[in-house]
């Protein structure tokens, strides 16, 4: 999906690959310090670790870090709730894949966690997982507790997005809509909740940890919001027509399972249409912010032009 006249939205030659590489480099180590922190061995870290430091996209955590430096902030301001973020985001990856849910075997270019170990296995892996994200969430103000108050709001806006009025309700209305046909409203804010409201939170932890005005954090949340529904509209185009050597994981089986996702719904033009309306609806939110939010500006349009 190609999108005309990127150039005008940004200030300068932007180079995303270099600050994604630069990003994720610093989110793979921080990631590989908290998982390796224990004395626990065994095989449940074992597995925390194969699904928690496979080669993921790593957007989320890059963009509460852009987020953040949107608003003056800097990445070690953030980087234990981008940590967090990931460490759920890959928790829910591991229960999407288990039999129950999507019964998937490819993920991140490998078989999936209960393909590895077991099903039990990845059950516990994915609740350790979403343990582990709080428990960094909330070690970073046990001994100066200065910034607290920002640490529980980000706490709060998380665990409200990954829970049953986000997330979870997203993959319940998801389970429930396979084999039936749901309307556009239905589909729409299904996708919101499931894979929506964890990157809203993402943004907006970045903002809030980098004391963004309220205004800021007003538009880059519409922001956020736009990209967040785009982002899973392109997950649905690639399971059509993806290639699974470069998204990691298979192709079809959203189809295979009836599944409704928006080229079920739209067809893939005018799903592809909405998505790069949504895109330029999320850079007109970023109007009034200056170069420094070039990252986030680039991330939108990767957004939809991604093959993986
Ligand atoms: C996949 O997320 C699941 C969705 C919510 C669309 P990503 O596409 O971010 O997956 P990884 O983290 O790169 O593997
Ligand atoms: C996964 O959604 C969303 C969550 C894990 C919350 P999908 O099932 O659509 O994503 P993929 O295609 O398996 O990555
Ligand atoms: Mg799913
Ligand atoms: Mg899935």
């Amino acid at each position: 999906m190609k999108f005309n006249n990127t150039e005008s939205y940004l200030s300068q030659n932007f180079d995303l690959e270099s600050y994604f590489a630069a990003k994720t480099n610093i989110i793979k180590n921080e990631l590989a310090k908290i998982i390796n922190n224990s004395n626990v061995s065994g095989h449940l870290l074992k597995a925390m670790k194969y699904s928690l430091m496979s080669e993921g996209k790593r957007i989320r955590p890059v963009l509460c870090i852009a987020s953040a430096e949107s608003a003056g902030g800097k990445e070690t301001d953030v980087l234990p709730a981008a940590c967090a973020i990931e460490i759920i985001h890959t928790y829910s990856l591991i229960h999407d894949d288990l039999p129950a849910i999507d019964n998937d075997v490819l993920r991140r270019g490998k078989p999936t966690c209960h393909a590895a170990f077991n099903e039990a296995t990845a059950i516990l892996a994915g609740d350790a997982l979403l343990t582990l994200a709080f428990q960094v969430l909330s070690s970073v103000e046990l001994q100066n507790s200065s910034n607290a108050l920002k640490w529980l709001k980000i706490i709060h806006s998380i665990s409200t997005a990954a829970g049953y009025m986000g997330m979870i309700e997203g993959q319940m209305r998801d389970i429930a809509s396979e084999n039936s046909q749901i309307s556009l409203n239905e589909l729409e804010e299904l996708h919101s909740l499931k894979t929506g409201e964890l990157i809203i939170a993402s943004v907006e932890s970045g903002a809030i940890l980098a004391n963004a005005s309220s205004d800021q954090i007003t538009q880059l949340n519409i922001y956020a919001n736009k990209i967040g529904l785009a982002f899973q509209i392109a997950d649905d185009l690639l399971n059509v027509k993806g290639d699974p050597t470069i998204t990691g994981k298979p192709v079809g089986t959203d189809n295979a399972r009836k599944k409704s996702t928006y080229p079920s719904l739209l067809g893939i033009v005018e799903s592809e249409n909405y998505a790069k309306k949504l895109i330029k609806e999320a850079l007109h939110a970023l109007a009034l912010f200056d170069n420094k939010s070039d990252p986030l500006r680039a991330i939108a349009l990767y957004i939809i032009e991604r093959k993986r």
